[in-house]
């Protein structure tokens, strides 16, 4: 029988019958690659009268002890984990190339093996002595971590059943290569065919494998959302390469919460945990200008007061920009056509940029009301109260809808030295000492408490 071959998306996976540019799966451009079809076994046949065994079921009710976990001690990991290491279970840490990945695995991996969990840590990309020349620069030539430079991926899962390790850090899913499929590394069917053994081999195993998958913006190689359904938990560790500043955020989690962050600063030697980021992605604040407001939200579990800044300014061109880092742009022209069709407040012929200090990506519905001051800071050129900080959701009646956990995030502002809230009414809170609390009732009236007429 001839091998018919097939297409499928290196970003998301998404099988096609034939090539075209751009993947409806993902809406990725020139993504799609031809691929050896994965072994399905033979298609014709089906499972037949031959009996299995039958499975023993259980009902929900009955008990299991919680999972054992292992602390590594950075508590910025720790808490992004769900608490700490599950045993048995597969974890995928993706980024972009360069932004710290390895260097994140390897302080973890020395941790994790001082804390006496047996630690192997496979790299496909770097040399041993590269490694261990990093380790040494990081200050941890001296954590019992076993080091491998392997790409084979039988090799590497026999040496794992020999060693019996707790955790096995496999650096990166994209250089592994096993012989069973018929294609390159790094293609769709070679990541995805590595990924699922590897699980499964955890599974059966008990032991934990973090796998690093690099995020690509080209069809060269398959990016890490091709396996993000098979693990337990998909980190994404992210920030922008001129900040020193990295975000580890939960995506999924089986163990615990998604949406969780971990903040790290990159540093000389390595990447330091930040345990107030409130305080951090507030330090480049200076005096209050126009333009600027300080949302309090909520990542995962953890209040994070971030500054917002918009700039509008007259545009020569006749399509007005609409430039957007850290926030949804389709959410933007949202509050605009609310605050124009609400509030009588237009926007048409001015350019409109809006900046998430400190290189966080916020993506809670929340940060509408401070967004908006934001703009109309901008707009009509007036500071906000420097003290304040704003939230709740818009809708597209111009009302205000409160957001959830209000009294976190009142409590976080209050203890970063903040002394009055704006935040819609209703809902529930308590009221935190020390802080003023304005509670519009509807956009209008947010815009006419806080700019006077607006
Ligand atoms: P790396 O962990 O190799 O990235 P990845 O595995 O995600 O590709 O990190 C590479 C970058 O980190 C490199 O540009 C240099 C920087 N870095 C530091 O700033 N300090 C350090 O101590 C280390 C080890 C790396
Ligand atoms: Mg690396």
């Amino acid at each position: 029988m001839a091998k018919t071959k097939s297409f499928s998306c290196s970003a998301c996976g998404a099988a096609h019958a034939r090539w075209t540019g751009r993947c409806d799966g993902c809406g990725a451009w020139n993504t799609i690659v031809q691929e050896a079809p994965l072994s399905a076994g033979p298609a014709s046949k089906s499972l037949g009268t031959r009996r299995g065994q039958a499975i023993a079921l259980s009902d929900l009710a009955t008990e299991e002890a919680p999972p054992p976990r292992t602390l590594c001690g950075v508590a910025e990991l720790d808490r992004v984990l769900g608490g700490g290491l599950v045993p048995a279970s597969a974890i995928l840490v993706g980024g972009d190339p360069g932004i710290g990945k390895s260097t994140l695995l390897l302080q973890a991996a020395a941790r994790f093996a001082r804390t006496g969990l047996k630690t192997i840590y496979v790299s496909g990309e770097e040399a041993s002595a590269q490694v261990r020349m990093r380790a040494r620069r990081l200050g941890l030539a001296d954590a019992p971590v076993q080091l491998a430079a392997e790409t084979n991926l039988r090799d590497i899962l026999t040496t794992l059943e020999a060693e019996k390790p707790g955790l096995a850090i496999i650096d990166s899913i994209q250089t592994m290569w096993a012989d069973n499929v018929d294609s390159a590394p790094g293609s769709v069917s070679q990541v995805r065919a590595a990924a699922h053994e590897l699980t499964s081999f955890a599974k059966r195993h008990g032991i934990s494998i973090i796998m690093v998958g690099h995020v690509t913006k080209d069809g060269q190689i398959a990016g890490p959302r091709v396996v993000e359904h098979m693990v337990d938990t998909v980190l994404y560790f992210e920030g922008e390469r001129g900040h020193q500043f990295r975000i580890l955020r939960a995506v999924k989690n089986r163990f615990g919460p998604a949406d969780e962050i971990g903040v790290f600063e990159m540093t000389g030697a390595g990447l330091a945990e930040v345990t107030n980021p409130s305080a951090l992605f507030l330090s480049e604040r200076g005096t209050p200008s126009p333009g600027s407001a300080v949302f309090a939200g909520i990542e995962g579990t953890r209040p994070v007061l971030v500054e917002l800044q918009a700039l509008v300014a007259s545009s020569p061109h006749s399509q007005p920009r609409r430039t957007v880092v850290g926030w949804d742009g389709g959410r933007l022209a949202m509050i605009l056509a609310v605050l124009e069709a609400r509030c009588g407040i237009p926007f048409a012929g001015l350019d409109v940029y809006l900046n998430v200090a400190g290189g966080l990506k916020i993506s809670e519905p929340a940060a509408d009301l401070a967004v908006a001051a934001a703009l109309l800071s901008a707009r009509e050129d007036a500071a906000l109260p420097a003290d304040c900080v704003v939230f709740g959701e818009i809708s597209l009646s111009g009302a205000l809808r409160p957001a959830s956990q209000t009294e976190n995030r009142l409590k976080e502002a209050q203890k970063l030295g903040f002394t009055a809230a704006i935040a819609p009414a209703g809902g529930k809170t308590g009221t935190v000492a020390g802080l003023t609390l304005t509670r519009p009732g509807d956009l209008t009236g947010f815009v006419g408490e806080t700019f006077g007429a607006g």
